[in-house]
């Protein structure tokens, strides 16, 4: 008989592809998915640690998972409830004592463990859990027929951060920098463009340092990449660009200091290689780069955003930025403000700052008010908004590629898809389009999308 899982997912593209891969490691065991929970028999949370009060909420989410079951079957017994990705990594076993009707705990090195940790609870053991971090952990292997996603897919190149910006969690749920075989990324990436793939994300906390730690080489050694540092991002790239046959390659993220020229050159040299580029600064002062331990300059960061404006395609530049980090003076918050000017990002994720448990930063004692964070975070949207109708503005009147995904949210006769820089697009279309790429003509630019007809 099969089995259901409701698999909920939270976050970042890392964790939709863990999702995947979640998914997929319980086919295995017998379960299908359902997107309903209540006829769920395992109820698993993949969870996020970058939003504020994340712990707090997967336990009212379970509470609330469990009221539907139980107003809905109050005789049969209780799914199995679990908990994946960055939270279960972060309070593990203090999760089982938080909510008592949590059973499976799941760090971010063991969905390959799934399925046994699942029939140990089905064979009636109360509670499981596996939170081990490794420094060479393997990486879990999905196969091109397996995906869930559609139209787009997720190759990891590597996991888990070395970094240690001081404000961050990610080192500690994620672990140690890991890079994956060149020639199994590229395998992956051939694969996916023979099962119909026209777009792939290549993933990773920081791909630009792919590489340079812990290569770890599975059961096929890579003769090429025996030597950390031999093969570079830039290398890796170009290699996919070449080899995979995909019409459309994107990455992310990228970190400033690690990021270089050459990638930028490579991308200027292969058609496939898509104008994206998602460079996150996180502050433009600084005094705060320095407290936050990026390792980069405003200096060094804007020479980077120039050598990106002077490739020869037009690229787009997204980024993160966190405001009212501890310390930051109206002065600090200023030239944040300047190096968005300066920069003219096409997208900026803006969070304000809040501290994660073990980090650095949560220690330090000079934090900023709550308003103040608020006014920050409002006055660097509304310069954002202002940039962004520029660089939306751009397009208008111009021919788009856009890879059509799905059915418009908003309107039935619509469909939607992204362009090669990452913008939404809406227009109209025949719904057969779906997973094809098609030329727009953008008629209207919107604060977060275009809009336009098919050429
Ligand atoms: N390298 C990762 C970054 C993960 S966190 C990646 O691939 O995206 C994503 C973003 O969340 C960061 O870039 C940062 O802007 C924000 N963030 C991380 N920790 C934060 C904190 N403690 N408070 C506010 N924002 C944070
Ligand atoms: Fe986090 Fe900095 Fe790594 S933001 S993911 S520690 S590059």
């Amino acid at each position: 008989m099969t089995k259901k899982l409701y698999l909920e997912t939270h976050g970042c593209q890392m964790n939709v592809h863990d999702s995947e891969k979640a998914s997929y490691a319980l086919a295995g065991a017998g379960y299908e998915l359902t997107s309903i929970p209540t006829e769920a028999d395992l109820i698993l949370l993949n969870t996020c640690m970058v939003r504020e009060k994340a712990a707090r909420k997967v336990y009212s989410r379970i509470g609330e998972l469990k009221r539907q079951h139980v107003e809905k079957s109050p005789s049969t017994g209780l799914p199995i409830f679990g908990v994946m990705g960055c939270v279960a990594q972060a309070e593990a076993d203090r999760m089982f004592d938080r909510n008592k009707d949590i059973r499976l705990v799941l760090g971010t090195q063991a969905i390959g463990k799934l399925p046994e940790l699942v029939s140990q609870l089905e064979d009636g053991f109360s509670r499981a859990i596996d939170i081990r971090l490794t420094k060479n952990a393997e990486f879990f292997e999905l196969d091109a027929d397996v995906r869930k996603t559609e139209h787009v897919a997720f190759i990891t190149i590597t996991e888990g951060c070395n970094k240690f910006c001081s404000f961050c969690i990610v080192p500690f749920t994620r672990g140690r920098e890991r890079s994956r075989s060149a020639d199994k990324i590229v395998a992956e990436a051939k694969s996916l463009a023979e099962h119909g793939f026209k777009e792939v994300h290549l993933l990773g906390q920081n791909v630009n340092s792919y590489g340079l730690s812990g290569l770890y080489h599975g059961n096929s050694v890579n003769e090429e990449a025996d030597v950390l540092g031999e093969v570079t991002f830039a290398k890796l790239l170009e290699r996919v660009a070449k080899e995979s046959g995909l019409p459309r390659i994107k990455f992310t993220t990228s970190y400033p200091r690690d990021f270089d020229e050459q990638i930028v050159k490579v991308i200027d040299e292969h058609e496939n290689l898509c104008e994206w580029i998602h460079l996150p600064a996180q502050s433009g002062s600084n005094r705060i780069l320095r407290a936050m331990r990026r390792g980069y300059t405003r200096e060094e960061y804007l020479h980077k955003i120039a050598a990106i404006k002077n490739a020869k395609k037009d690229l787009a530049i997204t980024g993160d930025m966190i405001v009212g980090f501890p310390g930051e003076t109206e002065e600090d918050f200023n030239e944040t403000l300047s190096l968005a000017a300066e920069t003219e990002y096409d997208g900026l994720y803006i969070f304000k700052y809040s501290p994660r448990p073990n980090t650095p930063a949560a220690a330090y004692t000079d934090s900023i008010p709550e308003e103040v964070k608020t006014e920050r975070f409002l006055k660097l949207q509304e310069l954002q908004m202002r940039i962004q109708a520029q660089r939306y503005g751009r397009y208008v009147n111009r021919t788009v590629e856009v890879l059509v995904e799905g059915e418009s949210a908003r309107s039935p006769e619509d469909c939607f898809g992204h362009t090669r820089c990452n913008k939404v697009v809406n227009f109209p279309a025949p719904k057969h389009l779906i997973g094809s790429l098609v030329n727009v003509k953008v008629t209207q630019a919107k604060n977060h999308s275009l809009y336009g007809h098919l050429v």
